[in-house]
């Protein structure tokens, strides 16, 4: 079988070396990539980069090769044209239709979805011409990610930078597997809280739990797919931010609270997918807590932490607001999700079984979804990002 054609285009700004490990990824997950740089681009990485890394010919203008005709054939031979980094400049050109070397010849004949990872100084992306731009491109059925905060060129930071390679490997993969879904989470806000709290014991030690929050931004990196605006609290991961969501980040479970009530204000629906510790210690120990020989250790007293889904489902902070629990049991799974969603109040709840293999820390979940208007659905083993869809679905219907 042919392996997939994706197009990588890269235009002139210095996060073009960060495209470098985009064409590695793309080509070690088995694409064959081709590499349209402008001519921009090519002073920050140059043609011999781009050709040994993809094992193509590198296209750089439209009359190379002219008797192959490449500024159609590119385009029309891919299932999937990436733009990383995408200026400001080709955000326009690709707007307005404009062919003037062979990157933009490509966007114009590619019939396939396209996925633009935009990366400037922060001025340049919040000036009302590329934001109009954006816009064009996003209602023509782009895919734009939002750029990344942080570290710009020089001594500078804020929005503006090139999402992680990986995140962006991320979003080409799903859009590869799925299309570009219409947006039905456009103009939502959604609160997602991922990861596990760790309720410290003293300086060196917290009690804590497995959650890896790989879920939480599945549904975090879906819901931006589908259009929502995301904040994503969590909770000591250790993954990269899901590019286009705001994270906001919570130690233990009272600080999780704090951040999610404050998210949840003006969100349509908060999904709790955190592993949130019940107990936490009843007194922190301000130094190491230290072992002395011929004592017994000092039992560790535990008071509870608040239940923050089942504040959210009583509290509601939002008229009409969704709220969505997780469940995670290891006996009588189902019985067990019924009572636990009659409980906490909330609408959806996810309930998944836990054991030594199952769920942590893995790429793939399996998990029956309860309503509480009696409804049921299963969702068969798969990765963690079909689970995310699945209940998006579900919300989507809800919020409608
Ligand atoms: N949860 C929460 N606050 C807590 C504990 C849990 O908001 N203090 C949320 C979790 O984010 C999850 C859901 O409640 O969405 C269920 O968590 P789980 O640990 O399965 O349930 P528990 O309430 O802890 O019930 P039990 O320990 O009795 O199974």
């Amino acid at each position: 079988m042919a392996r997939p054609q994706v197009v990588l285009g890269v235009s002139g700004g210095i996060a073009a070396y960060k495209a470098c490990e985009l064409l590695r990824r793309l080509t070690e997950s088995g694409h064959d990539v081709r590499v349209v740089p402008t001519d921009s681009a090519l002073h920050f990485v140059g043609e011999a980069t781009w050709s040994a890394l993809s094992g193509n010919p590198v296209s750089t203008r439209v009359w190379d090769d002219v008797h192959q005709v490449p500024h159609v054939r590119i385009g029309q031979g891919a299932e999937l044209v990436v733009v990383a980094p995408a200026t400001a400049d080709v955000l326009a050109r690709a707007a307005h239709g404009l062919a003037g070397d062979l990157l933009t010849n490509t966007l114009l004949t590619a019939r396939c979805p396209v996925v633009f990872a935009p990366a400037m100084h922060t001025e340049m992306w919040e000036h009302p011409a590329t934001q109009e731009n954006v816009a064009t491109l996003r209602r023509r059925g782009c895919v734009v990610v939002e750029p990344a905060v942080g570290r710009l060129t020089g001594a500078d930071t804020g929005k503006g930078r090139l999402p992680e390679p990986a995140e962006i490997h991320e979003v080409c993969r799903r859009v590869l597997a799925r299309g570009v879904l219409p947006p039905d989470l456009r103009g939502r806000h959604v609160v997602i809280s991922a990861g596990g709290t760790r309720e410290p014991l003293d300086p060196v030690r917290y009690l804590g739990n497995r959650s890896s929050g790989k879920q939480g931004y599945a549904l975090a990196r879906t819901a931006v797919a589908r259009g929502a605006r995301v904040t994503l609290v969590a909770a000591n991961t250790a993954l990269p931010d899901p590019a286009g969501a705001d994270v906001v980040t919570a130690g233990t479970a009272e600080q999780l609270r704090e951040a999610v009530l404050k998210a949840a204000a003006d969100a349509d629906a908060v999904v709790m997918a955190a592993a949130v510790a019940d107990f936490r210690p009843a007194a922190y120990a301000p130094g190491k807590i230290k072992k002395r020989d011929g004592e017994d250790p000092a039992p560790v007293a535990l008071v509870r932490n608040p239940d923050i889904l089942a504040e959210l489902s009583a509290s509601r902070p939002r008229p009409g607001q969704l709220v969505v629990g997780f469940a995670a049991e290891t006996d009588d799974v189902l019985a067990n999700g019924r009572a636990k969603l009659a409980r906490k109040g909330c609408d959806l709840l996810v309930v998944n079984e836990v054991g030594e293999r199952k769920a942590f820390g893995s790429e793939e979940n399996e998990a029956v979804i309860l309503a509480a208007d009696g409804s049921e659905t299963s969702v068969p083993y798969g990765p963690k990002e079909a689970l995310a869809d699945r209940v998006w679905d579900l919300v989507v219907t809800r919020l409608t």
